[in-house]
């Protein structure tokens, strides 16, 4: 399923997390410098990903890479929509004020940092060190998480958290939120990765 969701001329890297847990957290706790060989893609550098997203289901996550960077598209339940009313006390920036032409284009400062509620888009590279955060998007009291977690991102590296719409924590290395790429949508089921706007 995994590689049905992506354009195989972009040879774009993939893997899908699911909500579950476990598996999610093993795809994406690679630290992301070994994640990827280099090879093709250097020569891909800078060109933008499609991607088709019609096949995620509520609750999954694929992550695709994006000028040698992960980046992830978690198709968002409601529920997870709405923890983010939840965690807008918890975490540092909750209206990405902070550094905005770095990390979030006008289109995501709001409270899901998207365009559409559902679907997150981000880099999935820590705004402290660097490492990618691990997916743990189940809720609910997990050892190192605090108990009532609503799910988010978890940096194993030196312990920062990032809610459902990579906003960082308060009071955890990290500095700031994940970084939202340039994207846009091409129709409902395409997505497009690296620019803002349709060609
Ligand atoms: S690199 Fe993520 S907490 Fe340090």
């Amino acid at each position: 399923m995994s590689q049905d969701a992506i354009d195989p001329s972009r040879r774009a890297w993939v893997g899908i997390a699911c909500g579950a847990g476990a598996i999610g957290g093993v795809a994406v706790a690679v630290p992301f410098v070994s994640s990827f060989a280099p090879s093709e893609r250097a020569k891909a550098a800078g060109a933008a990903v499609e991607v088709d997203v019609s096949t995620l289901k509520p609750g999954e996550m694929a992550t695709v890479e994006w000028r040698g960077k992960p980046v992830w598209i978690l198709k968002r339940t409601p529920e997870q929509v709405e923890s983010l009313k939840k965690t807008d006390s918890k975490v540092a920036d909750p209206e990405s004020k902070r550094k905005p032409d770095e990390l979030t284009p006008e289109y995501a400062r709001n409270q899901y940092r998207s365009r559409k509620p559902e679907l997150l888009v981000a880099v999935g590279i820590c705004s402290h060190l660097g490492c990618s955060p691990t997916a743990k998007l189940q809720g609910g009291a997990q050892p190192g998480l605090p108990e009532d977690w609503q799910g988010g991102f978890f940096c194993p590296c030196h312990g920062s958290m990032f809610d459902l719409a990579g906003r960082v924590f308060k009071n955890v290395p990290a500095p700031d939120n994940l970084e939202i790429p340039p994207y846009v949508f091409l129709s409902d089921s395409k997505l497009l990765i690296g620019e803002d706007k349709k060609a």
